[in-house]
């Protein structure tokens, strides 16, 4: 008996010996000569990849790997939701393409109060009018019409197929589909084909015969075969049956938007990312502009000097966030004077290497003459150097959970998004004002932060991430730990991550983030830590001196690098 605990000790050890010496040595991601794509599902990468293959461009792949993400990634690929695509094209143009979902038009600042002015809890999450007018498929659809080589019928039929004949749930997908089967049959009154009377196992097939139908509609009439005829009519009987308000004409008058791309210069690298309604082109930009003149790459990765300095540039920005960012159809959002250098290094002429300042003493900044979790990145790069960054979102792990009946895709629950009172958190503890305050065909802030970087004129990196409000914090964390701890682009993807909002006044942390040293100093400094179990999940590639293309995946997901 003693031999056999012995032994097994023994293999035990050994096999956890392997694994570190495995995690030692495999420090790339995966390798190629010519296309990549890096999303959260094995599926949605190999059809993405297929496209490439096939002669499409990054914005075919892009557009082929989105809807197959609706698919086979349930939780946050989407039809029923909204996104953002920044794109670059070889010859170094850019474009930003947003397809947020809107407040519908009878929404109102106060819908989610009760009569005493109180926040009412849940609604804005679990209830229909938590549902935004879906962009995905306009978006989709425009960022193809305009940029595409394939044809519709090219880029969705990969979809449709898996949709029809099924794929194998990953085990992580088993669990997570198990743990929602309460909240899919509270929600549906027809069963969903997300839930099955035995526990999903891994190697389960998930078929979608409804999603299929639906995504037949859309091959057939484009944006038609969604915003209007049977689909259309079966979302909103689904919106009459629960009193929901999305409405006809709020499909009609739904558009995606060319917006002009975010831009500037960080060191020697050029950022390109999204503007609002998303904050989080802006938000990256202010904290590269905050820890620009600080010696960061001497000072270490996540050493204590090193997170208190992006802890004290995360307090400003969130606290610039929640105060001036919004939908710039509906309010003035000062982005020119927020990403500007001299603002932003102002705002941390307060910061001190050895002093923490708590978030309370934190507030936004002072412009001059101005008034006023689960979210999916996928990153495509083609052979000819086109890159696309796209981050699209249903806000919460499968939307409200809500699947319209017959047409099998899911609703979002980004309603949630606006700020709801001002002062009171969002289910991401974010807090908002005036500027991000519900509004009819508004679109709702985002966090979204699909991003590419240029290093002296060339293509070097795309990224991006889900997870609310971590999002900002994951990308910021991952083009430092390439740009200033020269880390593959696997590593940068895979090192522990820290997050701070300014509110709550905590550095969330991953427990590979921070060691005890460090953890110990900051918590002498008067931090407040809390672990958490992820942050982010961010899906990048790299283009290396040599033009090969790094993959970077994140393992906290099933995400998945392919490319040839
Ligand atoms: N729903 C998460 C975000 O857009 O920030």
């Amino acid at each position: 008996m003693r031999k056999v605990s012995v032994l097994i000790i023994f293999s035990l050890g050994f096999l956890f010996a392997c694994q570190l010496t495995d995690n030692k040595t495999h420090r790339t991601g995966l390798i190629a000569d010519h296309g990549m794509v890096v999303s959260a599902h094995p599926e949605a990468s190999r059809i993405g990849k297929m496209i490439l293959e096939e002669g499409g461009n990054a914005v075919d792949a892009a557009v082929a790997t989105g809807f197959a993400l609706a698919v086979c990634y349930p939780d946050a690929g989407n039809i029923g939701g909204g996104g953002f695509m920044v794109i670059r094209f070889r010859n170094g143009h850019a474009a930003a393409l947003d397809y947020r979902e809107k407040a519908p038009l009878r929404a109102y600042e106060e819908m989610f109060q009760d009569s005493a002015g109180n926040v009412i809890p849940g609604v804005s999450l679990d209830s229909e009018l938590a549902v935004g007018v879906p962009g995905s498929v306009a978006g989709l659809l425009k960022a193809l019409e305009k940029y595409g080589l394939f044809s519709l019928q090219q880029v969705i039929q990969p979809a449709i197929d898996l949709a029809e004949k099924g794929f194998p749930v990953t085990l992580k997908q088993a669990k997570r589909l198990n743990h929602y089967k309460d909240a899919f049959l509270r929600a549906n009154r027809d069963v969903p084909a997300f839930v099955k009377d035995k526990p999903w196992k891994a190697g389960d097939t998930l078929v979608q015969k409804d999603l299929a139908e639906t995504l037949k509609m859309i091959r057939d009439h484009g944006r038609d075969g969604f915003y209007k005829g049977p689909v259309a009519k079966a979302l909103l009987a689904r919106m009459e049956q629960d009193n929901g308000w999305i409405t006809q004409k709020d499909l009609d008058v739904y558009r995606a938007i060319w917006r002009e791309p975010l831009t500037a210069v960080y060191k020697n690298y050029k950022v390109i990312s999204m503007p609002p309604p998303s904050s989080g082109g802006v938000a990256l930009i202010q904290l590269l502009n905050m820890v620009e003149p600080w010696p960061v790459d001497k000072w270490g990765w996540n050493t204590p000097q090193t997170v208190h300095l992006m802890v004290a540039a995360e307090k400003r920005v969130y606290a610039d966030r929640a105060r001036f960012l919004g939908d710039p159809d509906f309010v003035n959002v000062p982005v020119k004077q927020l990403i500007d250098k001299s603002y932003c290094r102002e705002r941390m002429s307060g910061f001190s290497p050895e002093r923490v300042v708590p978030s309370d003493r934190i507030s936004h900044g002072k412009l001059v003459g101005f008034e006023s979790e689960e979210t999916t990145h996928y990153s495509v790069v083609d052979g000819d150097g086109n890159a696309v960054a796209v981050t699209t979102t249903l806000n919460r792990s499968y939307g409200n959970k809500v699947v319209v009946n017959g047409c099998g895709f899911l609703l979002n629950n980004e309603m949630d998004d606006f700020s709801s009172k001002p002062g009171t958190p969002n289910s991401f503890g974010l807090i908002g004002g005036k500027a991000n305050a519900i509004e009819p065909a508004k679109r709702m802030l985002s966090s979204m932060t699909p991003t590419i970087l240029e290093k002296d004129g060339q293509l070097f990196m795309v990224v991006g991430s889900p997870g609310g409000s971590t999002i900002i914090t994951s990308v910021f964390q991952t083009v430092l730990n390439v740009t200033e701890h020269h880390m593959t682009m696997q590593e940068a993807v895979n090192a522990g991550r820290f997050h701070h909002q300014w509110k709550p006044d905590v550095i969330f942390y991953e427990k590979s983030a921070l060691d005890s040293l460090t953890k110990d100093r900051l918590k002498q400094m008067g931090y407040t830590l809390k672990m958490r179990s992820s942050i982010g999940r961010v899906d990048a590639v790299r283009v290396l001196t040599d033009g090969k293309r790094e993959g970077g995946a994140d393992p906290r997901g099933d995400d998945t690098a392919a490319g040839f």
